[in-house]
């Protein structure tokens, strides 16, 4: 089998693996909400550097540039891991897809925390089609997509919005058609005590790409 028909192969099972997933992940979040219980102390920007390896073989696969700038300052908060890592994925993968037949391919990772010291933001762009500006506010309301029907389940951008908003963060989205998307998530950060020693390690890294 050519190389490049091997590769197409991949990109094919790690899309619809990516989708089985994401839909799982959905559809058990709409069924059982977590309990508040399962809230740790971590590091965003440790949980970013866990998810990167499957980030990197999408954009490796779909011939995507990647660009991740996550500051080395402790950037704590209190969240449930698995689904902050719901969060980037489901973000990443809208961006993957909204950039699949553009010239220009650049996907954006950002962490860091506000001057102000007491949020934490996390900016994820990319350069693909854009949001019209009528569609902006329907985005994140369940079931919508424009996606075609075995594609988009019109969920992902719904359990984000409810990720973030359980844990009193904020998310916003802005879009230029034609030029890309951005996301971004702000979080309350909490001060590192001295009683929080078990968080996530690797709050070290400045830039990776
Ligand atoms: N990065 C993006 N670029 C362009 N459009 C996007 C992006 N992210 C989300 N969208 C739009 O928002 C819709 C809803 O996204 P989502 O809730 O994840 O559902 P789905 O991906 O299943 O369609 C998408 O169908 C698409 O129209
Ligand atoms: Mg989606």
């Amino acid at each position: 089998m050519k190389e490049s028909d091997l590769k197409m192969y991949a990109s094919l099972m790690l899309s619809e693996v990516d989708r089985t997933h994401s839909l799982l992940n959905e559809l058990l979040f709409i069924s059982k909400p977590q309990p508040q219980s399962d809230l740790k102390t971590c590091n965003l920007g440790s949980i970013v550097m866990e998810v990167l390896p499957i980030i990197k073989n999408h954009s490796i696969l779909k011939e995507v540039e990647l660009e991740v700038s996550i500051s080395k300052a402790p950037m704590l908060v209190q969240i449930n891991p698995q689904q902050v890592k719901q969060v980037i994925l489901n973000l990443t993968s809208n961006a993957f897809e909204a950039m699949d037949n553009c010239s220009k391919k650049t996907l954006s990772i950002k962490c860091f925390p506000l001057p102000c010291g007491s949020k934490i933001r996390l900016e994820i762009s990319d350069t693909g089609k854009g949001i019209p500006c009528h569609l902006q506010e329907k985005i994140f309301e369940p079931f919508f997509s424009t996606k075609e029907e075995k594609k988009g389940t019109g969920l992902g951008l719904y359990v984000v919005k409810n990720i973030v908003e359980e844990l009193n963060g904020k998310i916003w989205v802005k879009s230029e058609t034609g030029v890309g998307t951005s996301f971004f998530i702000e979080l309350t950060g909490i001060m590192a005590h001295s009683n929080v020693k078990n968080m996530s390690s690797r709050a070290d890294i400045i830039t990776a790409s």
